[in-house]
């Protein structure tokens, strides 16, 4: 029986066994529908040539046969339309591997799809906090990353889009502080063409910093209102004048872009959904990230759900797009055996990036890279010389991460802001150094490009 993960491999080898007829069309979409069943989509121009359109006949029957349930009939696999732009509307497209000409267009009855990949942000950096599983210590990593950052004269935006689970905000803000609206609300309001309303309210600066400022953005203002039903309509597509629909990513970007537009942030630091989740699926690729963040605790959960995620992007053939922008953070590192914990560690995150996301190349020799072991922006050159792979050992490879410590002082705390109001820089820097001088790092190298 052929189940849903052998659609992939047996269209591969029949594409392979008709390679000669394949080859003669202009393009051809492998169209896998909502229900996960496959047809052809091939060029108009195609139904009035006999001889190609009965080999693709043939190539039908051996689909139909082969993928069982997961195929149309045999005489209704196969669809004519005029250009690919229009037979690939509304869904995920990429070209398969081998094949330059042949696309999957796979749809989804969700818009997370993980695969289209926005190009990075210029000029601003956009920072996504983003973990496979939840309660690793994401958002207070977070907290503590913008105030060190505002302590240090940064403008620090931090956008809550946590939304099923919103709470970093009350870690930045007391109570008197929350804005009356949130990020819900003005998704919400978009949707009738009453965002003005709300959006001068949704912003809030934190006391926590002295010198420069940090701006937050809750899921929702102080009174949450009718949260649940607000956010049951916050993945709403907007409809536009001229018939077409705004995807609620696409909202979601606007409205970051008209808050950084407002605040003028130095970097913006954006708390994402955990785990295989529509809403990460916008933080992590379509908000033009320049850094995202891998939050993980040491173990097979973290590596698992990872390993889907990196292996759904060699899949859909945007690794490329997203390899730059990773770096794993070491959560909740334990007091006791430190140094071997996150060797363990990085020996999983290195299995995972070797398998999916860097190239099948030997790695260079040390001296071949140069020195300067503290840049972070090192495999850039490397990528020129040698193809993106790394030493297992190599810091300023993405599988190699930057811890946050697990301190007791923030182990079930009833108050993050009122753990941040006393919090000092030499606390700050002894829990969650390596992950701030990281970013820090980041910032500035790129300020000193601009
Ligand atoms: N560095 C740390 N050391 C010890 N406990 C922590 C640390 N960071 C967060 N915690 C605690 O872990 C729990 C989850 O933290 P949180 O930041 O909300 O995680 P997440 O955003 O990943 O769900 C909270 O009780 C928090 O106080
Ligand atoms: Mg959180």
């Amino acid at each position: 029986m052929t189940t849903f993960d052998k659609i992939l491999p047996c269209v591969t080898e029949l594409l392979h066994a008709h390679r000669g007829t394949v080859d003669l069309l202009d393009w051809l979409l492998i169209n896998r529908d909502l229900n996960g069943r496959v047809r052809l989509i091939v060029p108009e121009a195609i139904e009035t040539e006999e001889a190609i359109r009965s080999q693709m006949g043939v190539f039908a029957e051996s689909l139909a046969e082969q993928l069982g349930a997961h195929s149309h009939p045999a005489k209704a696999a196969i669809l004519y339309e005029a250009s690919r732009e229009l037979a690939s509307q509304g869904a995920t497209s990429h070209s398969l591997e081998g094949f330059g000409h042949v696309w999957l267009a796979d749809r989804l009855a969700t818009e997370g799809n993980w695969a289209q990949i926005a190009p990075e942000t210029e000029g601003r950096r956009r920072v996504v906090f983003f973990s496979i599983k939840g309660g690793v210590g994401r958002s207070t990593a977070l907290a503590a990353t913008a105030w060190t950052l505002a302590q240090a004269g940064k403008r620090v935006l931090v956008l809550d889009l946590d939304l099923e689970s919103p709470g970093l905000s009350s870690s930045l803000l007391p109570p008197e502080r929350q804005p009356a609206f949130g990020i819900t609300d003005w998704l919400v309001e978009d949707l009738v063409d009453n965002a003005d309303e709300v959006f001068e309210s949704m912003i809030a600066t934190s006391d926590l910093s002295h010198d420069g400022e940090i701006y937050v953005a809750p899921a929702h203002g102080a009174d949450p209102g009718e949260y649940v039903s607000k956010l049951g309509r916050v993945w709403m597509p907007k409809a536009e004048a001229n018939g077409s629909l705004e995807s609620w990513s696409a909202r979601l970007q606007r409205l970051l872009t008209k808050l950084e537009a407002r605040v003028q942030p130095d970097v913006v630091l954006i708390d994402s959904r955990a785990g295989i989740d529509e809403v990460a699926s916008t933080c992590v690729t379509d908000l033009g990230a320049n850094l995202v963040l891998l939050f993980a605790l040491e173990g097979s959960q973290t590596w698992n759900g990872y390993q889907v995620l990196f292996e759904h992007w060699r899949r859909a053939r945007v690794a490329e797009a997203m390899r730059e922008r990773l770096k794993v953070v070491a959560a909740l590192v334990p007091e006791i055996d430190r140094v071997a914990y996150l060797e363990g560690l990085r020996e999983h995150a290195y299995e995972i990036f070797v398998e999916s996301l860097y190239d099948e190349i030997a790695p260079p020799s040390t001296d071949a890279i140069g020195p300067a072991p503290n840049d972070n922006r090192r495999w850039q050159v490397r990528q020129i010389v040698e193809g993106w792979n790394f030493d297992e050992a190599d810091e300023g490879a993405p599988h190699s991460p930057w811890s946050v410590h697990w301190h007791r002082s923030f182990a079930g705390l009833r108050s993050l802001q009122g753990r941040l109001a006393v919090i000092d820089a030499q606390e700050v820097k002894a829990i969650f150094g390596p992950l701030i001088e990281g970013i820090s790092g980041i910032l500035d190298s790129e300020n000193v490009d601009v």
